[in-house]
């Protein structure tokens, strides 16, 4: 691996724990003005929170200061909106446009065992040939639809098909028995947050899937949908990067909230004194 690539990949992936806080704000390019994205300045005072920021670059150009210390991996898959067949992804960014932005990642989405499979797996492979030879990392990102089922089985067919095809990380769900994703997948994964859920709930998640041997999150509408986004966004980089438990990570959320402390929190606290 050269220089490059490896320079890269230490800004999206810290080299202090070898894990990465991506912050996921490329729903727009899809979704329009989603919740919680409908102006991006509400994800300003998050920015500095991240280890990295998955964005586009429509939204890196207008609504990003330059003089950021976070890394950006720039979404360059796209083509159908959430009316249309989503699977209908092309390759919309170029490298160069990347390299003007200072991308530190591309990522694209491919669609295992969905209409235009084929095609999204020949992007990856057209991406990652001429990703590499700029050093540039390629995230594929997998299970997107809601019609997939995210087990174990299908993760691992996709998440290991990335990785062969030359993905450099992948983006994937969290299931149970994760670790027989992690197992099969020689290269690093993160996993997105997913639809919104209970802040509990969502840094449970985010316990079991390092735990289970995830490389970190790229987590969208769990953060910035919150009640309280830097607080969730601090709670889950205390999870990945010091390894405290969900319940620990709760009580950081709940520092900028006056959230009360939910019945299953306090009877993970009951257990861990038996
Ligand atoms: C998925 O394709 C989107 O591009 C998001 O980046 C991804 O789903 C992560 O965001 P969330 O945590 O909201 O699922």
């Amino acid at each position: 691996m050269d220089f490059g690539m490896k320079n890269r990949l230490s800004r999206i992936f810290s080299p202090r724990t070898g894990r990465t806080v991506m912050l996921a704000v490329d729903h727009g390019y899809f979704q329009g003005p989603t919740t919680g994205l409908k102006n991006m300045k509400g994800i300003l005072p998050l920015i500095p929170h991240a280890d990295c920021l998955f964005v586009t670059r429509g939204i890196v150009r207008t609504s990003i200061d330059p003089r950021t210390d976070t890394s950006i991996c720039l979404r360059v898959s796209g083509g159908p909106s959430i009316l249309g067949a989503l699977s209908n992804e092309d390759i919309i960014v170029s490298l160069e446009e990347a390299l003007r932005l200072n991308a530190s990642g591309v990522g694209m989405s491919i669609f295992v065992g969905a209409e235009n499979e084929d095609r999204t797996i020949a992007n990856l492979g057209r991406l990652v040939n001429e990703a590499v030879r700029y050093g540039m990392p390629v995230l594929a990102i997998t299970a997107v639809g809601k019609e997939m089922v995210r087990d174990a089985r299908y993760l691992g067919l996709a998440c290991r098909m990335a990785a062969e095809i030359g993905a450099h990380f992948v983006k994937t769900y969290y299931c149970e028995d994760f670790e027989r994703v992690v197992e099969g997948c020689p290269v690093p994964i993160v996993i997105a947050g997913g639809k919104k859920i209970p802040e509990w709930d969502a840094l449970l998640m985010t316990e079991s899937a390092i735990k289970s041997g995830a490389s970190g999150v790229d987590m969208g509408r769990n953060i910035f949908q919150s009640d309280s986004p830097v607080g969730m966004i601090k709670a889950v980089k205390s999870i990945v990067h010091k390894g405290v438990s969900a319940k620990e990570a709760y009580k950081v959320y709940r520092g900028s909230t006056k959230t009360s402390v939910p019945a299953e929190a306090e009877d993970a606290d009951k257990m861990e004194k038996v």
